[in-house]
């Protein structure tokens, strides 16, 4: 199936991120938020991101202008929704939420269209499970930051065609990027090992190490490209909390959250996004 337009539901870091690349891979791109101020950031956002690859000479300017036409901004979520070839829906990680989104995808979509969720954590059967249209709904999951990460993890749902499978994996390729299928169950390979490494950082540092030690070591001794406390800073400690209740909800007491972790998000200690984490940003 030829996919035109790609409508992204959700202006946050993921959102953005997603419109950015599919807009410079040549998708017409719509991105819908209920809120303007969200709109106004994403546009910003990919303005910067997309201004360093001009600036490292990865992209012309001409291409960026190119790219940047290519994208529309909405608040009106039919609108996208009737447009789009293709969906992705990167809101909030609630499943209600997704839930509410997807019945009002169901109404409003094309019959043919795609439905994916970017969600890391949340099965996709489980999302699918409040629409007649389990074989056209799939797992696209994103990896922050979008514009420079290869890897997506697409998740086939219980009901998801090999046609649904075929065309989101010939989209990401277009993308630049390379796909690994994953199998069905919360938190899919990605979500499900570094959650493990994020409460085990929560544990060191409740211990008295200190962050900046716990990443030199990851960065020096292992190898990663990020310690896990500045990862953990990146991704949102709310997103890996969510992570972890889900697949405790799924696999029992090995994902158990440590206290920490929650205490740390109810006061905000969220990362990059709040400004305040293991580290300060600007
Ligand atoms: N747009 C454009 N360019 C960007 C960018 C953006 N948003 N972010 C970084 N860059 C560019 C920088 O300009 C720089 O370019 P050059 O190499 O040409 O100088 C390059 O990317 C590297 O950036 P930095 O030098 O600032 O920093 P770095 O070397 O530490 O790399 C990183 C940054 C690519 C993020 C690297 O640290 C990394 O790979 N970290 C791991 C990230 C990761 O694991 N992400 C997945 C998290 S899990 C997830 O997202 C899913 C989930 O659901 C939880």
């Amino acid at each position: 199936m030829e996919l035109n337009t790609i409508g992204v539901i959700g202006a946050g870091i993921m959102g953005s991120g997603i419109g950015q690349v599919s807009a410079a891979a040549g998708y017409e791109v719509v991105v819908q938020d209920i809120y303007a101020e969200a709109l106004d950031k994403a546009k910003a956002s990919m303005e910067k991101s997309l201004g360093k690859l001009v600036s490292k000479e990865k992209m012309t300017e001409s291409d960026m202008n190119a790219t940047l036409a290519r994208i529309r901004f909405t608040a009106d979520l039919e609108e996208a929704c009737k447009e789009a070839d293709l969906i992705i829906e990167a809101v909030f990680e609630n499943l209600e939420l997704k839930h509410e989104m997807f019945k009002k995808f169901e109404n409003s979509c094309k019959a043919e269209a795609i439905l994916g969720s970017n969600t890391s954590a949340l099965p996709i059967t489980e999302i699918a499970s409040v629409t007649n249209r389990g074989d056209k709904i799939v797992g696209i999951h994103f990896m922050n930051p979008v514009p420079i990460m290869k890897g997506v993890e697409i998740i086939r749902g219980q009901l998801t065609s090999d046609k649904t499978m075929e065309t989101t994996l010939a989209y990401i390729k277009k993308l630049g990027k390379e796909p690994m299928v994953a199998v069905d169950y919360a938190g899919f390979i990605v979500s499900r090992l570094l959650d493990v490494l994020f409460n085990e950082t929560i544990k060191l540092i409740e211990e008295g190490n200190m962050p900046e030690d716990i990443d030199k070591a990851m960065e020096l001794c292992a190898g990663h490209p990020m310690g896990p406390c500045r990862l953990l800073d990146l991704v949102g400690a709310e997103i890996a909390l969510h992570g972890m209740e889900m697949m405790e909800r799924d696999f029992g007491d090995r994902y158990k959250p440590h206290p920490l972790l929650k205490k740390r998000v109810l006061a905000g200690l969220l990362g990059q996004k709040t400004g305040h984490g293991f580290y300060e940003y600007k």
